[in-house]
């Protein structure tokens, strides 16, 4: 990884205070041209208690399944403010909490299935181990923990164009192409399930679990 896109600041809590009033309208595109189909895939399956982590303005309400205890958080309380404002419109029970990833405000062994979309690209390396850790934690032993986040294209002409696009993805989300998360998966106690693209070779799913004690 290039320094100059390893040195991208990535002050996440404060970005999305400022941003979250517009949030919705600088990602329609993205999510009316494909997240919005994406994000049934990554709760499918998933039941009993669900924490939607760094939850933000509420977008992946519409695919939580039918008959689960969900929950959210974020760090930013004005994104928070948004997701409860989209929870009551659209007549879903979800218990919101503002609580950072590094730091989450639940017991061990609460969830049955844990999703984090376009989150870890906005978490700083120095915090990715902490928040991971945290997942697990919180993690039934038998849960499941899902995340979602664009990655570099190996090819060179999309690879080129994503590297255009940082300057942009960086300044207003705060987020990067090249998170770390993968590199602190043995140190948080996680193990792979699956991991594969799931649009392109530019966005990646991971599933993980808490890794049994031997
Ligand atoms: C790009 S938005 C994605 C929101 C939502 N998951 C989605 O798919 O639309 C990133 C969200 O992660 C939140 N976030 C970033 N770092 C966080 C952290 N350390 N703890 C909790 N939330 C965090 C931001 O406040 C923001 O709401």
């Amino acid at each position: 990884m290039s320094q100059s896109m390893q040195v991208e600041s990535l002050n996440a809590r404060k970005t999305y205070e400022r941003i979250a009033s517009i949030y919705d309208l600088l990602d329609a595109p993205y999510e009316i041209g494909w997240k919005r189909a994406l994000r049934r895939r990554m709760f499918d399956g998933l039941r009993g208690a669900i924490l939607d982590a760094g939850c933000g303005t509420g977008c992946n309400f519409v695919a939580y399944p039918e008959g689960a205890k969900a929950s959210g958080c974020d760090a930013s309380a004005a994104m928070l403010e948004k997701a409860r404002a989209r929870a009551e419109k659209m007549g879903l029970m979800v218990e919101l909490r503002r609580s950072d990833l590094t730091r989450l405000d639940w017991p061990d062994n609460t969830f049955d299935g844990i999703v984090a979309t376009f989150v870890f690209a906005c978490i700083e390396d120095r915090e990715q181990a902490a928040a991971l850790s945290e997942l697990r934690r919180v993690c039934k032993p038998d849960g499941e923990i899902r995340i979602v986040d664009y990655r570099l294209s190996p090819r060179p002409l999309i690879r080129a164009r994503q590297k255009l696009m940082s300057a942009w993805l960086n300044g207003t989300f705060a987020a990067t192409y090249t998170p770390t998360t993968e590199n602190y998966f043995d140190e948080a106690g996680l193990e792979v399930i699956e991991e594969k693209f799931i649009r392109s070779d530019v966005l990646k799913m991971i599933r993980l679990r808490p890794r049994k004690a031997s």
